[in-house]
């Protein structure tokens, strides 16, 4: 079990850099969760848990109740919680069965002090910002 999460984890993107201790410290730091369709996995405006990168199945992100995005299997979420300590930005809710892999804010601090890790999130951030403006400028330009 531990051995699959291992590969499943060195598989995905944001982790691919990490030397293997790390990785390892990584998955005994962690815990699998599975989630029923419907769940809410983060409450947009509650306190932050922890970070959890989907391992099966998918989930929907919405801010104020409006559908921002659904994310898959390697996709990660919760990440922004736990990098400037303030309320969850957005709610995500389970799209049928879903399992995550959940890494706890103590363990996940440690990750942000890597570069190769930072960059990564970084650009996630930079792709979100980016969708989150194009929105902006095309409501905007329509109402003008
Ligand atoms: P966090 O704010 O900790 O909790 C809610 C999570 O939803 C957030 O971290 C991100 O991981 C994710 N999230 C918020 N906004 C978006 C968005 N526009 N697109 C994709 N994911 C998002």
């Amino acid at each position: 079990m531990a051995q699959h999460i291992d590969d499943m984890l060195s598989g995905v993107d944001l982790f691919a850099a990490l030397p293997k201790r790390q990785l390892r410290r990584l998955v005994s730091g962690g815990r699998e969760v599975e989630h029923t369709d419907g769940r809410e996995v983060i409450g947009e405006g509650r306190q932050a848990l922890g970070f959890h990168l989907i391992l099966e199945g998918s989930a929907a992100v919405t801010t104020g109740g409006a559908p921002r995005r659904v994310l898959g299997p390697g996709d990660y979420f919760g990440e922004i919680s736990l990098i400037d300590g303030r309320p969850r930005s957005a709610s995500v809710v389970a799209m049928g069965d879903l399992r995550t892999f959940v890494i706890n804010a103590t363990a996940f601090q440690p990750l942000l002090e890597e570069p190769q890790i930072a960059r990564r999130l970084l650009l996630v951030l930079c792709e979100r910002l980016r969708a989150a403006e194009a929105v902006t400028t095309s409501t905007t330009s329509q109402t003008t």
